[in-house]
């Protein structure tokens, strides 16, 4: 089934190599740069300077793809045109040109930077093992036997590997935080509204959000930064919601200043899972030590213990996607296509094709899907019931006086390949109430066989609505308290840079689909 990876940037993902140019230098020595953790700031001033040419890191970025993809299996192709791209990009420095920062789908094109490829995503970012039946099964660069978390699995899993600088995804539920989360990333799920969805293939009006994960916190304030500067757009009316001020905001400022003291921050008791086993205890553990750093560091950190903030009760409650997902997506798929290639034009075509996977977990949603709409009257109800949530998230708030809520990303470590469903997440809340995430890494589990260096955790820092520059700024403090992120072991190596004359072609590996997930199977 193509469709996962076809349409106007649909739920795939970019992976983009972010090369914004503002001068120019006279020469063009080449020695190989370290693309390495390798940020915006870092690849700007190699190219300031003279130390690399666009193309030389395009190279690096692909050389390494070549070598490291095949481990995790994480993209599924890559942009025929990144190095022509670069080679423009090269011409332009040496002319001295700067390229403007602008707009839309293409707004990352605009503001100069390369889409290297398309990362693979869980089968229509339905679920989060990050297992699609084009792209086969995608594996946790930190422990081999592991899924890196989803439905961005695949973005995530090529950030961590140095496979490139930053990516782009989708968010329903829990789908950028949790392979944050899982790859010792950062992430950021906007306000609803602050930016466009048009264009991505859909699942919920109400709970889809688009935005991206980067290795620091710089690249993700600029990306989010260029990311928004579409405002307002006709194509999705949540856009009409951006308030004067938030418009055209510069996010890495945000960075700066202030500090965590006398910050008030939630902390959702209930977002935990407190039965003690090798899967939760290191999540409770990392939790931990971070809330005495917080209280070190002089933020009050308020226990906040009300039984309505229970992920697990939320999502069977108001979860929307059965009543939105058919319509939206019958909608989407009578548009036309990116291209012009033959693609399902419906809902119906997609799962009579059989050759769809569907997680056995996930067989009664999608079957619910095909039968509900906004028409059902238990619809209604339940978008009251999810205005009374987010009614007494606001409530939350204002009565504790809080800046800002944190909790585990995910109750447990990212479940192992196979499992069947992506569980203990608590990306609910703000897919439901539709406010800001961002998600920092909290820790690394204790090493073990199939995890060499441990297992990545995430915590999330919820606010209010448009309070992303605030959340940045915590996020930033936190970070700083002690360095997290890691390399996954293979890729901390560095991979002699090819001389390309044309991208290659990249397979994705179909034949590592669990046999717990038959394709084409659904309707039984
Ligand atoms: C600079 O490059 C951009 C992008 O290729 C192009 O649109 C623009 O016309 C160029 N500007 C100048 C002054 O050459
Ligand atoms: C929050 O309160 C609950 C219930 O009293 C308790 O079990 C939990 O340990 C508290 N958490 C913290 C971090 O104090
Ligand atoms: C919506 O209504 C249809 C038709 O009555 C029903 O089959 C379906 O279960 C309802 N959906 C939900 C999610 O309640
Ligand atoms: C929402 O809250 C109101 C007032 O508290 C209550 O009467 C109503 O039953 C709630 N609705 C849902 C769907 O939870
Ligand atoms: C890469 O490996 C070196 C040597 O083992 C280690 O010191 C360094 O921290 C690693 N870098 C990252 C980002 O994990």
């Amino acid at each position: 089934m193509r469709v996962a990876s076809r349409g106007p940037g649909g739920l795939t993902i970019a992976l983009s190599a972010w090369l914004s140019i503002s001068q120019s230098p006279a020469w063009a020595l080449l020695e190989p740069f370290d693309v390495r953790e390798a940020s915006i700031d870092s690849i700007h001033m190699a190219l300031f300077t003279g130390m690399a040419t666009c193309r030389g890191i395009v190279s690096s970025f692909i050389s390494r793809i070549e070598k490291f993809n095949p481990i995790i299996n994480a993209i599924i192709s890559l942009n025929a045109e990144s190095l022509s791209t670069a080679d423009q990009i090269d011409l332009q420095i040496a002319a001295g040109n700067k390229t403007g920062a602008l707009l839309c789908i293409p707004a990352l094109r605009d503001a100069g930077s390369i889409i290297l490829g398309k990362a693979n995503l869980h089968e229509l970012a339905l679920e989060g093992i990050s297992v699609s039946s084009f792209g086969g099964q995608t594996i946790k660069p930190y422990d081999l036997s592991r899924t890196p978390g989803g439905s961005s699995g695949g973005s995530g899993a090529v950030i961590a590997a140095n496979l490139a600088v930053f990516a782009t995804g989708t968010d329903t539920v829990n789908s950028l935080r949790s392979p944050a989360s899982a790859n010792s990333l950062f992430s950021f799920r906007p306000t609803r509204g602050l930016i466009s969805r048009a264009g991505v293939i859909p699942v919920s009006h109400t709970q889809d959000a688009v935005g991206a994960m980067a290795r620091n916190l710089k690249d993700l304030a600029v990306t989010l930064t260029v990311m928004s500067t579409i405002g307002y757009d006709p194509r999705d009316d949540a856009t009409a919601d951006i308030p004067p001020g938030v418009q055209g905001k510069d996010y890495s400022a945000s960075l700066h200043g202030a500090s965590l003291k006398g910050l008030r921050l939630g902390l959702l008791d209930g977002f935990f899972n407190y039965n003690p086993s090798a899967e939760t205890t290191p999540v409770n553990d990392a939790m931990n030590i971070m809330v005495s750093q917080l209280a070190v560091a002089g933020a009050v950190v308020v226990n906040i213990t009300e039984t309505t903030y229970n992920a697990l009760a939320i999502a069977a409650a108001l979860d929307v996607q059965s009543y939105e997902y058919r319509e939206l997506l019958n909608g989407y798929l009578a548009g036309p296509g990116a291209d012009g290639s033959p693609r399902p034009t419906s809902f119906s075509e997609i799962y009579e094709s059989g050759e769809f996977l569907v997680l056995p977990s996930q067989y009664e949603y999608v079957k619910s899907s095909a039968v509900s709409s906004t028409s059902n009257s238990s619809y209604f109800t339940t978008q009251r019931g999810i205005q009374n949530l987010t009614q007494a998230l606001q409530t939350t708030f204002l009565a504790n006086n809080l800046d800002a809520i944190i909790y585990p990303e995910q109750k447990n470590l990212a479940v192992k390949i196979g499992s069947p469903s992506q569980s203990g997440r608590n990306g609910i809340l703000a897919a439901l109430t539709g406010y800001p995430v961002i998600v920092v890494p909290v820790g690394i589990s204790p090493p073990s066989k199939d995890a060499p260096i441990g297992v990545p955790m995430g915590m999330e820092i919820l606010g209010r609505p448009w309070s992303e520059g605030l959340l940045l700024n915590i996020a930033k403090h936190i970070s700083d308290l002690q360095p997290v992120r890691k390399m996954p072991p293979f890729a901390n190596q560095t991979v002699e840079t090819k001389s390309y004359s044309a991208v290659p072609v990249v397979t994705p590996n179909t034949g590592n689909i669990p046999t717990a997930y038959p394709m084409g199977v659904l309707w039984r």
